[in-house]
């Protein structure tokens, strides 16, 4: 896979194991140093109890409704290592992987080619910013048509929370529903604006439980109000 990433730092080439299931993942290493100038290419703490919790519910659970004919969206994706596992065993109809960091979504094009998988027009990485849904070419007119949308370690700045909220309401189907695994140390300072700002939007959280032994990766499921 030489030259397809670049060396200003240190690579890390990882093998993400989970029982039967397996995705090899290129990222940065999470090393302090580096964290704040390449945020989206470290896998952050909550991808993979969040990847556990796909496979278990929608992988491995007799739940083909949950997928089959289905549309899902990942947002602020990073390294892609959520939403190319999803990509190889869930069986969603379309999917597609996005972040607003040109950088990652070169990133996750790489990693979906390590992993011998195909982009088409049913699955692919898009360039998304949570603030202006409207303005991604591939993804505008897909509003109020995600049955499915998920993220790890997203609800991450004070900043970003309304946009992410935004998106969420843009493409959230009416009985959608959106999954977002997050860090205590991050999300516990941020969900009361969160959940103010998905309110204003006309959206619901939930806590779900944690996802994770330590209880230390929070799950919330956002829905639409119902009218
Ligand atoms: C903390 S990282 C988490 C990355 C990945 N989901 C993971 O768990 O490893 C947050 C991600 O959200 C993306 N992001 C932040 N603000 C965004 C925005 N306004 N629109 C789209 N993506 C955004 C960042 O580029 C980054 O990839």
């Amino acid at each position: 896979m030489e030259g397809l990433f670049d060396d200003e730092y240190e690579w890390i080439n990882e093998i993400l194991n989970l029982g039967d299931y397996s995705i090899k993942l290129r990222a940065l290493e999470p090393d302090a140093g580096q964290i704040d100038v390449c945020l989206s290419q470290v896998r952050w703490n909550a991808a993979m109890p969040m990847i556990d919790h796909v496979k278990s519910n929608y992988i491995e659970k007799d739940n083909a409704s949950a997928t089959e004919g289905k549309v899902g969206l990942e947002l602020g994706s990073g390294t892609g290592a959520l939403g190319i596992f999803i990509m190889k065993y869930a069986k969603f109809a379309e999917f597609y992987l996005s972040d607003f960091d040109a950088k990652s979504v070169k990133l996750i094009k790489d990693n979906i080619l390590l992993n011998d998988l195909k982009i088409s027009e049913k699955q692919d990485v898009l360039p998304l910013d949570w603030g202006k849904p409207e303005v991604c070419e591939t993804l505008k007119d897909k509003r109020d048509q995600f049955d499915f949308i998920c993220g790890s370690d997203i609800i991450y700045s004070a900043q970003a929370t309304k946009d992410l909220a935004t998106s969420i309401a843009y493409f959230l189907k009416n009985d959608g529903e959106c999954y977002l695994a997050n860090h205590v140390i991050r999300v516990n300072k941020l969900e009361t604006q969160f959940e103010k700002e998905c309110a204003e939007k006309g959206l619901e959280v939930t806590f779900e439980g944690f996802v994770d032994d330590e209880q230390k990766i929070k799950l919330h499921k956002i829905v639409k109000k119902s009218l």
